[in-house]
């Protein structure tokens, strides 16, 4: 199926969801059409607040979601001139996520279901990442995606691959087996001295520097895996740091180590996509999540989908990091699927495999 839709539709008639994304850090409220238009979205982070823990604090997270949320709905129906008539449902992220972060997020959808009688739907994240390359905007066009596609995650807390035949049904080919690429990246920038978060940082940092100075041997696991592994290459980094005594005044060596790690973890993720077109020859890729945001890893992509002939898609910037419009067109496929979330649902700091294969 193909998303790039023609003038021709009556957007009016098209479904309108209310969505909520609370699952860490994040305070996330987006109103979705059907087709992946993006109306509103809005998103309010808490780098501030955590920044000078090095890390989300998740107390502190839960307040300030209980803080936000719902000012950003009211602000969510002014600024896009919809009123509850225009909604059609509610769409809520209940895992994986911080158990405290999430609640904030489903008792409120809960409640403003139960309110204004909209059904509500509980998205997985991950789901929420692998369909946001579908969203566009007054300012994006809209994507031309078809099924089946691998998507990649790369975010905080995932590394994963999947096979994609439609919406609702992904088969995970690979995934990391230790730390997430963006967790790898946000704890060598801690240990820099580096802001919160770190990945953002890094790619900033590497931009000034020249590649090559710091050498990280490549990661072995079996030559044909799909898997991912990071953790040695933070284990190397925090050696490196170490011995050579670098600190945070040091600039150029900063900004050169930052450069060098994010390669050798560009590397390894542009080396697992080879290895899947290899094995299975995809005509479409997806990259998302927040380390998608990466220029480097942005601009090796590209490079290595033209050599491949690949129709690469990569969500605009604003939905590659946490974002309610994902998760709000998530909600609206699991509806079309006949998904509909009771009352009684709890939220989970894990994603389970079930998760993925619509109920
Ligand atoms: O998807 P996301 O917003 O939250 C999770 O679901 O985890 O991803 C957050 C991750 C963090 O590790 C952050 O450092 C990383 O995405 N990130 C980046 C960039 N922007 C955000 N990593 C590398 N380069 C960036 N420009
Ligand atoms: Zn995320």
């Amino acid at each position: 199926m193909s998303m790039n839709r023609g003038p021709a539709l009556n957007t009016k008639a098209l479904s309108k969801n209310l969505a909520v994304e609370t699952s860490c850090d994040d305070t996330s409220v987006a109103i979705v059409r059907e087709d992946g238009f993006v109306i509103f979205n809005t998103v309010v982070n808490q780098h501030s607040v955590h920044q000078p823990y090095g890390g989300v604090v998740p107390e502190l997270a839960s307040r300030n979601h209980a803080h936000y949320l719902i000012p950003l709905i009211e602000q969510a129906f002014k600024e896009s001139g919809y009123n509850w008539k225009d909604i059609d449902s509610l769409s809520v992220t209940n895992r994986p996520g911080l158990v405290g972060s999430l609640i904030v997020g489903l008792v409120t959808v809960k409640t403003l279901s139960a309110l204004f009688k909209k059904p509500y739907v509980a998205v997985n994240h991950i789901e929420g990442h692998i369909l946001s390359p579908f969203l566009w905007d007054r300012e994006t066009k809209a994507p031309h995606l078809e099924f089946p596609f691998l998507a990649l995650i790369v975010s905080g807390g995932h590394t994963c691959l999947f096979e994609v035949k439609d919406f609702g049904s992904y088969t995970i080919v690979g995934k990391t087996l230790d730390d997430a690429a963006g967790e790898v990246l946000d704890k060598v920038a801690r240990l820099l001295g580096l802001g919160y978060p770190g990945g953002a940082e890094i790619d900033q940092l590497s931009q000034k520097a020249k590649r090559g100075q710091y050498t990280f041997s490549k990661v072995k696991l079996k030559q044909n895996s799909l898997d991912f592994s990071f953790s040695g290459l933070k284990t190397a980094a925090m050696y490196l740091i170490k011995e050579l005594n670098i600190t945070k005044e040091d600039d150029s060596k900063v900004s050169s180590l930052c450069a060098d790690f994010q390669e050798a973890v560009v590397d390894q993720i542009i080396d697992r996509l080879d290895r899947v077109i290899k094995k299975s020859p995809f005509k479409s890729v997806i990259v998302a999540g927040g380390v998608s945001a990466n220029s480097r890893l942005r601009k090796r992509a590209k490079e290595w989908a033209f050599i491949n002939k690949i129709n690469l898609v990569l969500p605009p910037l604003k939905y590659c990091t946490d974002n309610a419009a994902m998760i709000g067109f998530t909600g609206i496929k699991r509806f079309q699927n006949g998904c509909k979330s009771p009352q009684n649902l709890n939220c989970h700091p894990h994603s389970l495999p079930e998760d993925f294969s619509l109920l």
